[in-house]
């Protein structure tokens, strides 16, 4: 069964500014074994389309925008990105696809597992066959 949803982090802020701690068992659902970033994204471009076998991620605009499309086989849900302590937590096969990215958008993805390319579903009618079945 897949499964995502919203996870708003508490923002530590004082009068120097603001600070978001992340940490597994607290305010992330697992442990993490990967962090990446995804920046300097060009004008047009949309990102994603595919889906995992076994990866949780959870993903977060540290800045700027942008759009981001769930799609567990049933139904789309675009979700907006905008703000740092707005977190995107993705768990099992879910088709991604990321567009209307701002020019200064920086995205922060947590994951619990190294890169496998062979975690990845990139045909769409696969996709739609594993999650049928
Ligand atoms: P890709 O998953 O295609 O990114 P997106 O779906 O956002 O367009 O990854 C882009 C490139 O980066 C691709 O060559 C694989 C590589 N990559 C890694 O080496 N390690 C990673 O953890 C990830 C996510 C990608």
């Amino acid at each position: 069964m897949s499964n995502y949803k919203l996870i708003e982090l508490k923002i530590c802020g004082d009068k120097k500014g603001s600070l978001i701690p992340i940490e597994p068992g607290v305010n992330l659902p697992f442990k993490i074994k990967r962090v990446y970033y995804i920046f300097d994204t060009k004008k047009g471009v949309e990102r994603g389309f595919h889906a995992h076998f076994n990866l949780k991620q959870l993903v977060i605009s540290v800045k700027g925008s942008c759009d981001f499309i769930i799609d567990n086989g049933e139904k789309r849900e675009s979700i907006k990105l905008n703000k740092p302590n707005k977190g995107l937590y993705l768990d099992g096969v879910l088709w991604r696809e990321m567009k209307n990215f701002s020019s200064d958008c920086v995205l922060i993805v947590l994951a619990n597992e190294l890169y496998s390319k062979d975690d990845y579903i990139k045909d769409y009618k696969k996709f739609l066959k594993i999650v049928k079945n």
